[in-house]
């Protein structure tokens, strides 16, 4: 090798070498500061909302309906036992704690303020903000449904289970440490109070509180994009508001909706990646007819009831 070229190399290799130190003191500094964020404590002025009767058998069931059809189900199981929903091979796993009844269950001494901090302000008893669970999708539940909910998780029958696996790869930590990809406490208005019930109907209203669940994937605008903290194969979540690339034309009518809700295709046949069809499968007629109603009164522009209830 001629001697010009055996400097270069040596530059190129002192370049590379000082890019990786600062690459790693970037990440070491995001991982600093990522602990800090988790262990950061939270007051928050928590309405309680009364634990129900467990011989409240209309609150039961409709916590049972919900618990199935919000995403509850999806990462703490049927039985509440919790279960893992993303092990991705390139080393991102979580799995949900185990919330029912039953030893090792991270509730088992929840008073009934507790129940209310973790599901709709994305905090645990001691304060700390909940990572994962995302609670922004929850923050409006009303009392009445929040209630029957808990009366549900708590009527269910003892099960196994332990707490949550939350094995993040380093850059998605760095990336939280910088704020960059937010806690649902962060995202959280923590000082707007519960909304009123609407009833349960085919109503815009009914509608823009069922679209609370949609948030947290199809942003708080419902206008997609990529999902903070997703593992990287994931598609970014479709527009399903008004605009360019918005994907509501292909469903005209609450009937394609609900298909693709139910079988997790298009309509031309293709599968849709990434959305919880074991929950939104087990979502109503009413709410999903409602939910489309709301959903294309965005895209006729018509002014949008905000997405609250
Ligand atoms: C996308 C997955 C996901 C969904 C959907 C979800 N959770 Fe969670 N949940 C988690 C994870 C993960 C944790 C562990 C805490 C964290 O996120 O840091 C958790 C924690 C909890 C906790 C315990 C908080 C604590 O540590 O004290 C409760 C209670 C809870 N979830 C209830 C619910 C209820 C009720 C629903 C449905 C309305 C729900 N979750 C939906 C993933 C989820
Ligand atoms: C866990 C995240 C998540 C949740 C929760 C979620 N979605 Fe999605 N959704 C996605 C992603 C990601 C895509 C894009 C899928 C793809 O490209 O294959 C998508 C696609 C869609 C599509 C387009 C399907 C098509 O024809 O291409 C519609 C409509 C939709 N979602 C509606 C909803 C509604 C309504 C809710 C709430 C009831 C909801 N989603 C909840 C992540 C989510």
């Amino acid at each position: 090798m001629n001697p010009a070229a055996k400097k270069w190399l040596r530059r190129g290799g002192i370049f590379l070498l000082g890019l990786a130190v600062v690459l790693s003191a970037v990440m070491g500094a995001g991982l600093y500061l990522a602990e800090r964020r988790m262990n950061r404590k939270l007051d928050i002025a928590v309405r309680a909302v009364p634990l129900r009767e467990l011989t409240d058998t209309a609150a039961i069931a409709r916590g049972q309906y919900l618990y199935a059809s919000r995403g509850c189900v999806d990462c703490h199981g049927a039985g509440g036992g919790g279960r893992s929903f993303i092990d991705d091979p390139n080393g991102m796993r979580v799995a949900g704690p185990h919330i029912g009844a039953g030893a090792g269950s991270v509730t088992a001494r929840y008073q009934a303020a507790d129940w209310v901090r973790a599901i709709r302000h994305g905090v645990d008893p001691s304060g700390r903000p909940l990572l994962i669970m995302p609670s922004e999708d929850y923050n409006r539940f009303t009392d009445e449904d929040l209630g029957a909910l808990v009366a549900y998780i708590r009527s269910m029958p003892p099960t196994e289970g332990g707490a949550a696996v939350m094995k993040l790869p380093v850059p998605v930590r760095a990336l939280y440490g910088f704020g960059m990809i937010q806690d649902a406490a962060a995202k959280i208005d923590h000082g707007v109070p519960p909304p009123q019930p609407v009833a349960n109907a085919v109503t815009r209203e009914h509608g823009a509180y069922v679209a609370n669940m949609c948030l947290g994937c199809h942003g708080p605008a419902l206008a997609g994009g990529r999902i903070p903290g997703g593992p990287p194969d994931w598609p970014p979540a479709s527009r399903l508001a008004p605009g360019d690339g918005s994907v509501m034309a292909r469903y005209p009518d609450a009937e394609s909706l609900t298909r693709m809700f139910r079988s997790g295709r298009r309509p031309d046949g293709s599968a849709v990646r990434v959305m919880p069809f074991e929950s939104l499968g087990a979502i109503s007629d009413t709410d999903i007819q409602a939910l489309h109603l709301y959903l294309r009164s965005l895209a006729t522009g018509i002014k949008p009831v905000p997405a609250r209830g």
